[in-house]
């Protein structure tokens, strides 16, 4: 039994074999309709998602499997005061497999710990959000054909965003990476990510507040939201929300071959007139998704 809490936790021969599996899915899907028949999949979302707890649902259904579980802590036990490990070691009971979001960083470790069945963080507080990754990652690999010598721009709340933390950490290990970490001040990534994954690899890197003085290098812009949920006080979320606004304007100087990825939800970084530039990628990101957690599925049920 083995779970996914960090994308470091897999190896990059790992990752390659999760996207080819993906990749397999996308050709093939009647191959896999049945391949999770009798099996469950619990979903313990402790704060609201769109994408990541219907794309989990999503993959289950594809794959044959059956869907139970929750979308907020308020209609769950953990209203009642129940802990974590508490309400997964009785979920294991109920599910072959557990995905769970929490706001508590370490969270999905911790019910790792308790549980007797699979569990993949979906997102724990502004930590880690690894199956957010593979789909970046296998987005990247589906538009650029590699994961090597890329220059990858991550835009906006690099604090707080817990993406680009999962990216920056899965991306360092491919060879040829340069990074342009390009947020506000009080929005930069943090220390540690920078001297523990950039620093150590001594993986070429800037840091800046214009996108503009970094645009026509990029291959990847990873735009991100200002996480206003990770604020401690309003006035500073107002004043630093829109400090990025992607335009049509502002993309005259990126390369032809640019491809425009965001986790989503958007609020107002990326203009709606962007969606109709062939560069931007975010809604096929999303779908992409579904996939890559199929596969994941497969693969921690060792039923691939
Ligand atoms: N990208 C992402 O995690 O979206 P949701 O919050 O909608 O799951």
């Amino acid at each position: 039994m083995r779970s996914l809490i960090d994308i470091q936790q897999l190896s990059v021969e790992e990752i390659d074999e999760l996207i080819a599996l993906a990749n397999d899915i996308i050709a093939h899907p009647d191959d896999y309709r049945e391949k999770c028949r009798y099996k469950k999949l619990a979903t313990l979302f402790f704060e609201p998602s769109t994408r990541t707890r219907l794309s989990f649902e999503a993959a289950m259904y594809e794959l044959g499997g059956q869907v139970l579980g929750f979308s907020e802590a308020q209609s769950s036990s953990a209203a009642k005061g129940e802990s974590v490990s508490d309400t997964v070691r009785v979920v294991s009971g109920y599910a072959d497999i557990i995905a769970m979001r929490h706001p508590k960083e370490g969270a999905p470790l911790v019910a790792s710990m308790a549980a007797t069945v699979p569990v993949i963080n979906a997102g724990d507080g502004g930590h880690l959000h690894p199956t957010q990754t593979l789909t970046d990652l296998l987005t990247i690999s589906r538009e650029k054909g590699r994961l090597n010598d890329l220059t990858i721009g991550v835009c906006g709340d690099l604090k707080f965003g817990r993406t680009v933390h999962s990216l920056i950490a899965a991306m360092a290990r491919y060879k040829g990476m340069r990074f342009a970490l390009i947020s506000p001040e009080e929005l930069k990534l943090p220390s540690y990510i920078k001297k523990e994954i950039l620093q150590q690899k001594h993986i070429d890197y800037v840091q800046t507040t214009d996108l503009a003085s970094v645009m026509g290098e990029l291959d990847i812009l990873y735009m991100t939201r200002v996480q206003r949920e990770r604020f401690f006080n309003e006035e500073d979320y107002l004043r630093l929300k829109d400090s990025y606004i992607l335009t049509p304007e502002k993309l005259q100087t990126a390369k032809a071959d640019l491809s425009i990825l965001h986790p989503l939800p958007r609020v107002n970084e990326i203009s709606t007139a962007v969606d109709a530039d062939p560069r931007a990628c975010y809604f096929k990101q999303a779908l992409y998704g579904k996939y890559i957690r199929m596969a994941l599925i497969l693969k921690l049920l060792e039923v691939a």
